[in-house]
């Protein structure tokens, strides 16, 4: 017998049972949903809507609930459709028909948006703090990468030499502003919506206030058909999660390009790589790549709750029952691999020779050379094509800037003395001139590390 079922005179058909069902994803709200109603039920008895004795009988109940889940004997009934009906059923299975009385005032509509406000708030956090935890290791890492030089890429063509460092604090940074998007989410998370009943309120004299605060919420729906109709704050996770997942696969394919043989900058610890069936020389970034990949399933949950949600009319459809896949889902990968990108980055062994040798054995210092000639009060554009010639010229003698001789310089230009020049050509005094705030030289990057550490501990 169904909770719906009194005006029913047929089964219902057992695929449309199976296909209606929410239970075997939305089971994952229990702990919400057991946590609402107890809030719901306290509120139902300091009102006076039952009676204490009635409330403690629910209560009770949903504490052996709790427990029947925590240890899988819970008896989970796909007929049941979803978690708030198996748990209502189950209630009244045990405490008797005053069971029944816990959803008085309460439709699954406010319930379920109950639920799920629970849910995102929580995991909200959890996130936050898995960032938090990402952006240590690259603190930690960035400081041991103070002198490590490395190209720095534009077009993924070495560019300019930066400290290693100031790499991996560029990815502190987008970090950053992802858990000050997911800090913005939380506010509009922290909304409670019971009391909306199924869509226009309810008549019994609730005290919306005492639910809300006993559930940590800072504010109210204030209007019933919003409260059960609003999925914004799902919306808002999920293209937070894809930011963050747009910055996690560029990282990701850092690291794929990096541990390659081709670059060699970093070694990733075997406990974070996996071996090919046929080639036994192999050793595979496969975190990494499935990281880039999985970066799709969270844009399709994206994409999933924004379609779901485009012309539904007011107030409760269906339609809503499909916001938690996506979410879940979006959930599960983002945790999982923040958590792993964490130990993968505090475990990856960094080939500082193999930085630098891609340091030296290019043309990163081109720049300081042109940079060098403006000082000298040549227009940047003149001096930009001078050295634009030298190279031409180094590169069809098979040389680098610092192998030129000063007879070979000075044909360029009567400045470029040896004595000028030498310091010049040394990535790490090309690090070190660019001293601009938010530059790679080892002083900027320093005070940076100290804004970036002086942030995380206050949040
Ligand atoms: N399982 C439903 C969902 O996830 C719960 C609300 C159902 N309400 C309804 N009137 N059918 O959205």
């Amino acid at each position: 017998m169904k909770p719906w079922g009194g005006r029913f005179t047929k089964e219902t058909d057992a695929r449309v049972e199976r296909f209606t069902a929410s239970l075997p994803f939305d089971k994952r709200l229990a702990r919400d949903d057991i946590r609402g109603s107890k809030a719901h039920c306290r509120m139902l008895v300091s009102t006076g809507i039952i009676s204490s004795t009635e409330g403690e009988a629910i209560l009770k109940g949903l504490d052996k609930i709790e427990e029947e889940i925590e240890t899988g004997s819970f008896p989970f009934l796909l007929s049941l459709e979803d978690i708030h009906m198996n748990i209502e059923a189950r209630l009244i299975q045990l405490i008797g028909h005053i069971g029944g009385k816990l959803h008085t005032a309460r439709s699954r509509n406010d319930q379920v948006a109950l639920d799920l406000h629970l849910y995102v708030k929580r995991e909200t956090e959890i996130v936050m703090g898995l960032i938090k935890d990402l952006q240590q290791v690259l603190i930690k890492r960035s400081e041991e990468g103070l002198d490590v030089i490395m190209p720095g890429y534009t077009h993924l063509q070495r560019a300019q030499p930066v400290l290693l460092a100031h790499h991996l604090l560029a990815y502190f940074w987008m970090l950053e502003r992802d858990k000050s998007r997911f800090a913005d989410c939380l506010k509009r998370a922290d909304q409670m919506p019971l009391g909306a009943g199924a869509l226009a309120g309810t008549g019994f004299p609730i005290d919306r206030e005492v639910v809300a605060k006993e559930l940590g919420f800072s504010s109210l729906y204030e209007n019933s058909l919003d409260a059960v109709s609003d999925r914004d704050f799902v919306v808002e996770f999920i293209s937070d999660a894809a930011l963050l997942m747009i910055h996690l696969s560029r990282l990701s394919e850092e690291i794929i390009l990096w541990s390659s043989k081709e670059f060699g900058f970093v070694t990733l610890d075997d406990a974070f790589t996996t071996g090919s069936s046929i080639m036994p020389q192999k050793k595979n970034p496969d975190v990494a790549e499935l990281a880039r990949a999985k970066t799709g399933r969270v844009y399709g949950a994206l994409i999933g709750i924004l379609t779901v949600l485009k012309g539904l009319p007011l107030a409760y459809n269906k339609d809503l029952q499909e916001d938690k896949e996506g979410l879940f889902d979006t959930v599960d990968t983002i945790k999982d691999i923040l958590s792993l990108f964490a130990d993968m980055l505090e475990t990856m062994t960094i080939n500082q020779d193999k930085m630098r040798e891609a340091v030296y054995n290019d043309y990163a210092c081109a720049t300081d050379l042109a940079d060098f000639l403006v000082r000298k009060d040549i227009p940047f554009r003149e001096a930009h094509a001078i050295v634009g010639k030298i190279v031409l010229y180094a590169l069809e003698n098979n040389k680098l800037l610092h192998e030129l001789h000063e007879d070979e310089l000075i044909r360029f230009h009567p400045a470029l003395t040896l004595k000028n020049v030498r310091a010049l050509l040394n990535p790490y005094n090309s690090v070190n001139a660019r001293r601009v705030r938010g530059g790679t030289s080892a002083s900027a990057v320093k005070k940076q590390l100290r804004m970036a550490r002086k942030l995380l501990e206050g949040n």
